[in-house]
């Protein structure tokens, strides 16, 4: 099992590009189920994750082929209605072709997804909205088992903000017969993207950018091309990196519009930030400032930059609290930080993060994909040698991590021993 091997005490500097965004393109491939013939979406990187949604499409029975970094789908031959349990349970986000599946098929039987390292993550509230749309739903041994002869618009109210519930009723309505208003929407840019392909297929969705959409159900959807969103998580981990370095740090191929809250609390942290259209770049402060920080829905703080904020935190002049509201249980990191020898308390959804003056290198163990990039950002800054393993989860949504992070001044070894 790969690790990563890191010498720490070396700032970085320079320029470092994101990647696209892999929850932006992981709906998008599943929406691409929705029309037979080819679609191809751009500025696709190398993801593990992008990889297990590829193999799930064939075995639907789409032909995906990615060309550098373009990823075609045929899904001109889409018959199989079944996500099995083993890509499920590697990723969640396999659930996303229930939608399709139900709107193109009339059926769909998709592995319930079980919890994994963040938390128990229910999916009550995609269930209650393709039921509300007329689907006879049914669990039965382990899978969702959901038919519709034709789905049917209606008024949908979700109870909590869910990027995946919302893009996943929208994939199920948008063929729907009649008119569906979605309620408490979630805004995030990944829902804007998504709702820009299924418009480009020929979709009517309105309401984009607000939680209030409404979407007038159409006959027929058409294969398109696309070019995908930057990595809004990607890129905030690097901003985060270029808070703790002692030098300026520029994230090229980015949306600065996405991580406006981000931006903000570096600010407070006491880091000059400068952006362009496409750039931010990050001047560090001499010294961090604590900022307290509660993860919200979009444009909220983030919930998959919690764990890197928290390494900022490790190395501020005084005390900050970190809430995190979205997954109360995705604190995996704080034992492994205490073990850099951080100091942070846990309490339920709460640390206290006592600001201390370095951080040591250690042997850890990266427990989930957000956590994973927040070890290597401490290793980066710890003094010695920190050893990371279980690093397959970052190759799940981070693109040649430590290609990147060593062009900019890192000192990583992927160790594949
Ligand atoms: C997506 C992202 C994930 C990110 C999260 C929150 C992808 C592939 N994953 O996950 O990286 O951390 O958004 O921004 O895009 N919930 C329910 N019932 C449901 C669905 C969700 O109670 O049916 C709860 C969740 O437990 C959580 C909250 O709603 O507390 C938000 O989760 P949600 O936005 O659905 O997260 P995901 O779409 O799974």
């Amino acid at each position: 099992m790969d690790r990563f091997i890191i010498e720490g005490g070396h700032p970085l500097h320079g320029t470092i590009q994101v990647s696209g965004a892999k929850n932006a393109i992981l709906p998008v491939m599943a929406a691409a189920l929705l029309a037979p013939g080819k679609s191809v979406l751009s500025n696709v990187p190398n993801l593990i994750d992008l990889k297990t949604m590829a193999h799930l499409l064939r075995i639907i029975g789409a032909r995906v082929d990615m060309v550098e970094d373009k990823l075609h789908i045929d899904s001109t031959d889409v018959c199989y209605c079944e996500a099995p349990y083993e890509l499920v349970s590697k990723m969640r986000a396999s659930i996303y072709v229930m939608g399709p599946l139900l709107s193109r098929l009339g059926e769909a039987r998709v592995s319930f997804p079980g919890g994994c390292a963040i938390g128990t993550r229910p999916v009550d509230l995609h269930l209650k909205a393709i039921e509300k749309l007329g689907a006879e739903v049914n669990i039965e041994h382990g899978y969702i088992h959901a038919k519709a002869k034709k789905l049917k618009g209606a008024a949908i109210h979700f109870e909590k903000s869910s990027v995946g519930a919302t893009i996943n009723t929208l994939m199920a309505c948008v063929t729907a017969e009649g008119e569906t208003e979605l309620l408490n929407a979630a805004m995030e840019p990944e829902v804007d993207s998504t709702i820009d392909f299924l418009n480009a297929m020929g979709a009517k969705i309105t309401g984009k950018g607000s939680t209030h959409l409404v979407i007038k159900g159409v006959d027929e959807l058409f294969p398109v091309g696309m070019e995908m969103i930057s990595d809004r998580i990607e890129a905030g981990t690097f901003m985060i990196a270029g808070a703790m370095s002692s030098e300026p740090l520029t994230v090229a191929n980015c949306q600065p519009a996405h991580l406006e809250d981000v931006i903000a609390k570096l600010r407070s942290a006491g880091c000059e930030i400068i952006t362009t259209d496409t750039t931010i770049t990050v001047n560090p402060p001499k010294v961090i400032k604590p900022v307290n920080i509660t993860t919200l829905p979009y444009p909220g703080f983030p919930t998959d930059l919690q764990a890197q904020f928290m390494v900022l935190m490790a190395l501020a002049d005084g005390v900050s609290i970190i809430t995190d509201t979205i997954f109360p249980d995705r604190f995996m990191h704080v034992s492994e930080l205490n073990r850099l020898q951080a100091n942070i308390n846990l309490n339920l959804n709460i640390a206290t993060v006592h600001g201390v003056k370095s951080l040591g290198g250690a042997e850890i163990m990266a427990t989930d994909l957000r956590a994973s990039a927040a070890l290597v950002l401490a290793g980066i800054k710890a003094e010695g040698e920190t050893i990371i393993n279980r690093i397959y989860h970052i190759d799940r949504g981070y693109d040649k991590i430590e290609e990147k992070l060593n062009s900019v001044g890192a000192r990583i070894v992927r160790d594949s021993a």
